[in-house]
């Protein structure tokens, strides 16, 4: 089978595509035939050695995390009620590929009415996302959220999630980015290559913060007293925080199945729409990685595996 993989940590030179064996489908786990793989930040970043996780820290090494597929097959003693020629998706090591081995309880039956490219765009955006807006944040009515990032993966679930909670979303894009967020209902939309956020937008009960650096230390300045700011990326500056009468959170996301079938579930019914912009061939992974890492993706970018002739 086809397998987008590396053999040295480092830049998108690193990036090959490689013939390789079908993965042995070993006790508990289920070996699922990818159809879609989704690109997120942290593909990039094990290749380039930034975060490398176990699962992700040894070469050669098979790209991508998010996908969506069809169980080709089940090994002993995984206790699962999947069965083979059942539609799925979720989170693996190793999806951009043609197929990939995935822990027998780790599956989750992909939305009937969704295709498998929108399916794949969905597992750890919005994963992070619901756990970062519903579960830290406790949104509801009457609060104010400002999404850094809005119309990333994780932005476009956040502001979708706060606003079905009652919440109100105010949001920094770009341009290309401003029409889609018009559509979601966000409040402002503040153009963070032309604006200051920190003067146009104030008294937020939330930030979501997917940037830190330079944004968390600007973002500090716009909380009520007793706000949150749910930090994704790098260090929380505890003293800024405190100074500010304000909580800062570090956020890291885990995958549940419970959590994704219940986003599945709204998905299904229409009240959340997952925001894919753009779909590539697995043959083109280097380039899609390229594109989300020069910040040129504005959305998801989703890789469809041309199947049927690998043979399981
Ligand atoms: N801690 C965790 O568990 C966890 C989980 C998932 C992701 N993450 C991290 O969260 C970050 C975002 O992930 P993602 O999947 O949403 O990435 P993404 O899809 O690549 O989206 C990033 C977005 O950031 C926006 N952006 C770039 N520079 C900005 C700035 N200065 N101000 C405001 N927005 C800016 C871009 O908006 P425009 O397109 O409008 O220009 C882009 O759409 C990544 O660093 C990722 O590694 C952490």
């Amino acid at each position: 089978m086809k397998a987008i993989r590396i053999h040295e940590f480092g830049g998108p030179d690193q990036v090959r595509i490689d013939d390789v064996p079908l993965p042995r489908v070993t006790a508990g786990k289920v070996l699922v035939h990818v159809h879609a793989a989704a690109v997120n930040p942290v593909d990039w970043m094990i290749r380039e050695h930034i975060y490398n996780p176990a699962g992700a820290d040894r070469v050669p090494l098979t790209l991508g995390q998010d996908f969506s597929g069809v169980v080709a097959k089940i090994g002993a003693r995984s206790g699962t009620s999947f069965h083979e020629g059942d539609e799925v998706f979720g989170e693996t090591w190793g999806s951009f590929a043609e197929y990939a081995r995935v822990p027998a309880s780790d599956l989750v039956h992909k939305p009937k009415n969704l295709d498998f490219v929108t399916a794949a765009s969905i597992p750890m955006p919005s994963l992070t996302a619901w756990q970062a807006v519903v579960d830290t944040a406790g949104a509801r009515p009457g609060m104010r959220f400002l999404v850094h990032g809005a119309s990333g993966g994780v932005g476009a679930f956040a502001v979708q999630f706060a606003k079905l909670k009652g919440a109100e979303v105010f949001a920094t894009a770009s341009a290309p980015s401003f029409e889609y967020l018009r559509g979601l209902g966000v409040s402002r939309i503040v153009d963070y290559q032309h604006e200051r956020f920190e003067q146009e937008v104030h008294d937020m009960d939330v930030v979501l913060d997917p940037l830190g650096g330079d944004v968390q230390a600007r973002s500090w300045s716009i909380l009520k007293p007793g706000g949150m700011l749910i930090n994704l990326v790098g260090e929380i500056d505890d003293d800024a925080a405190r100074q500010a009468g304000v909580r800062g959170v570090m956020f890291g996301m885990r995958y549940d199945t419970e959590d994704l079938r219940e986003i599945a579930a709204l998905v299904e019914r229409g009240a959340v729409k997952p925001h894919v912009t753009q779909v590539l061939p697995l043959e083109r992974a280097r380039e899609a990685l390229d594109l989300n890492q020069q910040g040129r993706s504005h959305g998801k970018i989703v890789l469809e595996v041309a199947w049927g002739e690998a043979g399981a």
